[in-house]
Order: C-alpha cells, then structure tokens, then sequence
C-alpha cells in the first residue's frame, strides 16, 4: 500500500472525494496516511478527522525561513514514510528543493485546461473570473506532476466542462469541480498508486 499526504488549505472538497474514493475501494494499492494543512482550522481538517486520518498543521509564516520550513515538511511526509504527495487546494508555495525532492511523486489538481489560466497568480476563483472574462465556451480541471514551472509539470489526466452563459466565477467553479475535479483526481490518484503511471520526456504514458 503507497502511503499519500494531501495537502489542503480551504474547504478540502477534493480531500472528500478522496476520502469517499478511498472508502469505495476506488484507490487501488493506496490510502491516504495524513492531510497536512497551511493554516489551522479550515473545513478540511474537520473533514479528516471525521474520517479519521491524521492530521498536521504547517504554517510557512512559523518558519523564519524557507529552508527551516522544507526541513519541517520533509519531516513530516518521512515520518509519515509518504510516497505520494496530492496537492488538493493548497495555497503555500512549495520549494524547488522539496519538488524535486518529490519529483514525479507530487500531483496537483488545477481548475482549469492547462496550459489555459493556469501559472502564477491563477488559483481558486480567479482561474474562473479569468475564463469568463475571455468568454471560453469549454473549461476544465488538469492534473498534473509538480515540477519547478508553476502548474508547468506533465498532464496526467484532463476533464471538460461547459461553460453556461449566465454562469458566475462561483457557479463555474461548483460546475468543475462537480463534473472533473473530483473524478479526475481521485481516478490520477490510484492510476499512481497502481504503478500505471510513466513519464517520459515530459509526458504521460498510462497503461491500460
Ligand atoms: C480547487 O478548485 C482546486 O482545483 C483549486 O483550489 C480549489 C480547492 O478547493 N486549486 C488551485 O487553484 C491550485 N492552483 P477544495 O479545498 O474544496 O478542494
């Protein structure tokens, strides 16, 4: 069994689908071993402690620096013996020295279709005022291994979703996630978990 860290900083509604994924049987050849946060007391704390997984606060402002904070992350997923690190809404910036740590055993999830609204600056919310402002018809969420360039890593696996035309940043937002991220994620997830994931030169290969 891998053993997975999801990292969450909000409402960890990827986190519930993670956990119901799991509780389905439908992460195969892995469970979910800690939920680290970056701030105390959001909704996903909760979520994991009813389901009774271990949980971890890291707040990158505690640490005076950079590299005190890594060393802490780092002991905190090698205590846990972590193989997979699942960034499910997390909002502190991760490290290239604890990225490439990881290098092909961190994943994002993203709401949008890379390489569309998507690099610094484009997170929660703003992904979707961003799409309705350019007025795209289609929309998605992406996930992807984590490398040094920000939302920049090989695709693992990509939804889409319609774009309504009265539809707000919030209704767009409920829409994606409903209709990919939480179907992406937990099926990349176990994809990984099964061994069934290779990159090479940059992309994905799964195997059938
Ligand atoms: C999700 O929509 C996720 O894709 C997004 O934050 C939200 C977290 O929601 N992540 C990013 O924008 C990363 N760039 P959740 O806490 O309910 O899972």
């Amino acid at each position: 069994m891998l053993k997975i860290a999801v990292l969450v900083s909000g409402g960890g509604t990827n986190l519930q689908a993670l956990i119901d994924a799991q509780k389905a049987g439908q992460i195969v050849g892995g469970e979910i071993a800690c939920v680290i946060a970056s701030k105390p007391g959001v909704y996903a704390l909760e979520r994991a402690s009813k389901a009774g997984i271990p949980t971890e606060v890291l707040v990158r402002k505690e640490y005076p620096t950079m590299e005190d904070y890594d060393n802490a992350l780092i002991g905190t997923l090698e205590r846990y013996g972590i193989d997979l690190i699942v960034l499910a809404g997390f909002m502190t910036i991760i490290s290239d020295h604890v990225i490439r740590k990881y290098t092909n055993r961190m994943i994002n999830i993203h709401p949008s279709l890379i390489p569309s609204f998507c690099g610094e600056g484009f997170y929660g919310l703003r992904v979707h005022e961003a799409a309705l402002q350019k007025g795209v018809k289609v929309t998605g969420a992406t996930v992807h291994f984590v490398n040094e360039i920000c939302d920049g890593g090989p695709i693992i696996l990509q939804k889409a979703v319609a774009v309504e035309q009265d539809d707000t940043p919030e209704t767009l937002q409920r829409r994606v996630m409903e209709q990919a991220e939480w179907k992406i994620l937990p099926q990349a997830v176990s994809l990984y978990c099964q061994g069934k994931l290779t990159v090479k030169d940059d992309h994905v290969l799964i195997a059938k």
